[in-house]
């Protein structure tokens, strides 16, 4: 799921994921308020140097460059080639307020020495990873991060993901089948501050937000819900549910229609997000 929402072939990017640019950039400007509340929360620094590690096509970029400054540095890094050639557009097109590097690299093997930056920033990539690969992921980042600096992971959090009017019965029933799946991506954020003290982390806070829309919905804000919809939909058809549950799920499918969900005056879309905070000890 991208900041929630799974593997859609006709999204997949080189990373195999529902990570297309122009989706991950209609989740932020959809999401623009409560994301930016989240990333502000962090205690990133002027003049610090930051890792955006898992970038996509850089929907952070802007307030992560305002908040390290003039004096800072962004290093962004993406699995997906195609995502970085679009931070890469991103840099020639325009004015950041300090210096933008952008590469490929996968979190599980970062390609930077020890304690090179001040902080990094991991916003829903650890959906994608099994619960292994996360712990070489959060070990990576201890690495490449100096004693003192901060880890912050942001997370997507379905324990409080509802849209409808629909039974929130069905939705978990597809979760519940699924839990092996993506779904386990999901659901692990609330896990994480106890793993960062495992990892000898201090300072360690969780912070969950909720983000919801009503009618009448923006563009923006129809456009991802509406690929939201049609992903959970077409996932949910491949699970083991009953006829009742995949009939439902299959009207679901003609966004298009007058009589669609989202044309309900009383539609809404619910989605919540976890911001993990860790320091490194001072040495
Ligand atoms: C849902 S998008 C989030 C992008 C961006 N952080 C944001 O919040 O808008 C997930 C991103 O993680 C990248 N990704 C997935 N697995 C990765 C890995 N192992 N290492 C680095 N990036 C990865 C994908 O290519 C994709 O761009």
């Amino acid at each position: 799921m991208s900041d929630g929402n799974p593997t859609d072939t006709h999204k997949a990017t080189s990373g195999g994921n529902m990570t297309d640019a122009n989706y991950l950039d209609d989740h932020y400007a959809a999401m623009q308020p409560e994301y930016e509340y989240m990333l502000r929360m962090v205690g990133i620094e002027q003049g610090w140097k930051v890792l955006d590690a898992g970038c996509g096509g850089g929907s952070y970029m802007q307030l992560l460059t305002e908040l390290v400054g003039e004096a800072g540095c962004l290093v962004a890094t993406d699995l997906a080639a195609e995502n970085v050639e679009r931070v890469l557009q991103r840099i020639e097109q325009a004015e950041f307020a300090c210096e933008v590097e952008a590469r490929t690299a996968n979190v599980i093997e970062l390609p930077f020495p020890d304690d090179s930056f001040d902080a990094v920033w991991c916003a829903a990539v650890t959906q994608y990873l099994s619960d292994d690969e996360v712990l070489v992921a959060f070990n990576e980042f201890k690495r490449v991060v100096r004693p003192g600096g901060i880890i912050a992971i942001k997370e997507g959090d379905f324990t409080s993901f509802h849209f409808g009017p629909f039974p929130s019965a069905v939705i978990w029933r597809s979760f519940i089948t699924d839990m092996r799946g993506m779904t386990r991506g999901v659901l692990r954020a609330p896990e994480f501050a106890a793993t960062f003290r495992r990892l000898g982390l201090d300072s360690v806070f969780s912070r969950t937000t909720l983000a919801e829309r009503h009618q009448p919905l923006r563009p923006v804000e129809r456009r991802f819900i509406r690929e939201v919809l049609l992903f959970m939909s077409s996932h949910s058809l491949q699970l083991d549910l009953t006829d009742e549950d995949k009939d439902l799920w299959r009207a679901l499918r003609d966004v298009d229609a007058p009589q669609h969900l989202l044309n309900n005056q009383d539609f809404f879309y619910r989605e919540s997000h976890t911001v993990i905070v860790g320091r490194l000890p001072a040495i």
